[in-house]
């Protein structure tokens, strides 16, 4: 079988693109590298010892598309390409619709024409807003995103249910990720965000490799056990296991639009993330509270019942093992890809 993966090049693709390869599909690549580089590939053929076909393309570009779809008998779609910089999607909204609404748009209308009708979605825990109490299940009503960003996959997340209710052909799956963290135990993949990073563990990597001086760590007085945030971090590992099965279900079941978390139900605060990356590189973390971070919430955690239930996944990795997994892809690529 042959799945499309949009984004594959970029950091939760190329871990995807790996687990989908060692479960023995073909895999095809469509990414415009805008964030993302080629070697992230190479290296991902290297540790699957078989190759994937990459194109180098924009999900926005319907000739590019519609080529692909024609040349390849696509079982499926896994959908990651999009922008996710919260901060850029303030200055740039127009970039952020564009690309994550009506690039999704555009992939499900030459999908359709295609006759390929079964959709992976990357979506985020930001579309549970910051109205209810934790942990995050699916059954809750989505609430009102604090940013652009946020603002587009919760538009896209609406565009696939009605595409889904449309028409029964259809079979999607709307995964909300919490806070995807960590590398592939080999150490040869990882995160390798472009300039300043904008999250917790590519900054404290880049401390404690020598690339930034000082983590800022944005507050103290959240109503948590220390006073610091608390999030749900999940290994990307566990999260591209996570996506074999959501395709799983959608290649064995009927038409849905389904909605599933991908967390692992525990929340650790900032201070705890610092303490446990430390313990697992042996490295110290100079770090200053700062202020707040606009936009940001006390305690985002999920429940992650229904696809335990529903997928049969269950996240297997511990904090330790996503510290100690960040370390090594760090230690071993202290410039990343370049
Ligand atoms: P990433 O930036 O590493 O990967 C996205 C990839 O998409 C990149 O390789 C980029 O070059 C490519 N891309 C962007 N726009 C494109 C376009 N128009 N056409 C073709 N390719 C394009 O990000 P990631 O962390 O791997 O995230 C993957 C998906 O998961 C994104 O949709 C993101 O919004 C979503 N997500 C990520 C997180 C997270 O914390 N990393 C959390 C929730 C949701
Ligand atoms: C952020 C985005 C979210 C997006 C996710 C993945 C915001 C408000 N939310 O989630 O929409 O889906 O990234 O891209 O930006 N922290 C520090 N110092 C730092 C960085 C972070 O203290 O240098 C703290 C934050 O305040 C937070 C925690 O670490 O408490 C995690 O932050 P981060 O990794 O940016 O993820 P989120 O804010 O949860």
């Amino acid at each position: 079988m042959t799945i499309l993966v949009t984004g594959g090049a970029g950091y939760i693709g190329s871990h995807t693109a790996l687990a989908l390869l060692e479960a023995g599909y073909s895999v095809v690549v469509l990414d415009n590298l805008a964030n993302a580089s080629r070697e992230s590939l190479a290296r991902v053929e290297a540790l699957a010892e078989r190759t994937l076909t990459f194109v180098e393309g924009d999900i926005r570009d319907r000739g590019v598309l519609d080529r692909l779809l024609n040349e390849h008998e696509f079982s499926a779609v896994i959908h990651f390409a999009g922008l996710k910089a919260v901060g850029e999607s303030v200055s740039q909204p127009l970039g952020y619709y564009e690309n994550n609404v009506s690039g999704t748009v555009t992939l499900c209308q030459a999908m359709q024409a295609a006759g390929v009708f079964k959709l992976v979605f990357s979506s985020s825990a930001t579309v549970y807003g910051d109205e209810h109490p934790m942990p995050l299940h699916e059954g809750l009503p989505t609430g009102k995103p604090t940013n652009p960003y946020g603002r587009s996959k919760l538009m896209v997340e609406e565009v696939l249910q009605d595409l889904a209710h449309s028409d029964t052909r259809w079979s999607i799956a709307r995964l909300r990720y919490f806070n995807p963290v960590g590398a592939h135990e080999s150490g040869q993949i990882g995160e390798d965000p472009q300039g300043i990073p904008n999250n917790l563990l590519p900054y404290v990597a880049q401390v404690a490799v020598g690339r930034r001086d000082c983590l800022a760590v944005y507050g103290s007085d959240y109503a948590t056990p220390d006073g610091t945030g608390v999030r749900d971090y999940i290994h990307v590992m566990d999260l591209a296991e996570g996506h074999l099965c959501a395709l799983n279900t959608l290649l064995n079941n009927k038409n849905d639009c389904y909605t599933w978390n991908l967390g692992t139900g525990q929340g650790y605060s900032v201070l705890e993330v610092i303490d446990a990356f430390e313990r697992a590189s042996g490295v110290t973390i100079p770090y200053r509270i700062e202020s707040r971070r606009p936009g940001d919430v006390a305690t985002c955690w999920s429940d992650p019942t229904l696809a335990e239930r529903e997928l049969v996944w269950k996240a297997k990795r511990d904090l330790t093992t996503m510290m100690v997994d960040t370390w090594r892809w760090q230690q071993r690529n202290p410039q990343g890809y370049r």
